[in-house]
């Protein structure tokens, strides 16, 4: 998306926030993260239910409705205030996504289609990592995505980064945990594949920023919808 359009895209969102930080955090966060661009071209064309797990203040269910998404929008998040913040901006959508509160580590609501892990793993340790990429990959449907995207484990400097700024984010409170464990490519397709889940892509998605982030796209065997890559 050019960046006009995209301004205009953020000055959208984030105009249904409350509170003025959260109004100043969608409205920047949208433009300079290519995370939502980036899962938003992906699932663009699809009418499957999206469960977002880890959703914060629903900045990806919002992009995605902006971009014309047709299936029911479902975000999951345990801090209340970031659920409070989502929902108060869902109150004059016609078509909200609707915002659950819990925990990931519990079951999930029952909805099946694509699953976005998006920045969430690397608060769990690796034992938890693997009980959640299992839920996860329940709740894919046929044709659906499992789209994850998280700092990899690495020797660089922007590895060192995105540690320092997680752990920053967790001090200053804006973030309820502190970074726990970084995964390894290798370690989530051995999981994943255990539970029925083959990858499909994987490429850094960290343009304009200093982060080690990574996109990961997995789907269930040959039942791929042939339009999402
Ligand atoms: C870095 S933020 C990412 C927010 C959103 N996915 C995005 O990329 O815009 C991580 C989110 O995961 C949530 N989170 C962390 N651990 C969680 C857990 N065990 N259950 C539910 N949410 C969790 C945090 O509250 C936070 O909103």
């Amino acid at each position: 998306m050019d960046a006009q359009p995209l301004k205009l895209v953020a000055r959208t969102i984030s105009g249904r926030y409350g509170k003025p930080f959260d109004r100043h955090f969608a409205y920047w966060k949208v433009q300079m993260d290519p995370l939502y661009q980036g899962v938003g071209g992906l699932l663009a064309g699809s009418s499957l239910p999206v469960l977002d797990v880890g959703c914060g203040t629903g900045l990806l269910c919002f992009y995605l409705l902006e971009q014309g998404v047709l299936g029911p929008l479902h975000g999951l998040d345990f801090d209340p205030q970031k659920i409070a913040a989502a929902r108060k901006a869902a109150e004059a959508l016609s078509n909200p996504p609707v915002f659950h509160q819990g925990d990931a580590r519990d079951p999930w609501p029952d909805i099946s289609g694509h699953v976005c892990l998006l920045d969430v793993l690397h608060y769990l340790p690796p034992d938890a990592q693997a009980s959640l990429l299992t839920s996860a990959a329940r709740h894919v449907a046929p044709g659906g995505r499992l789209v994850i995207r998280t700092g990899l484990k690495a020797e660089n400097w922007r590895y060192r980064v995105t540690l320092m700024t997680d752990r920053l984010m967790n001090r200053l409170k804006l973030m309820k945990s502190p970074p726990v464990s970084y995964p390894e490519q290798g370690a989530l397709e051995t999981m994943l594949n255990g539970a029925g889940l083959q990858l499909i892509t994987a490429r850094p998605l960290n343009e304009g920023t200093p982060f080690n982030n990574h996109l990961l796209i997995f789907g269930r065997g040959t039942s791929l919808e042939s339009n999402l890559a």
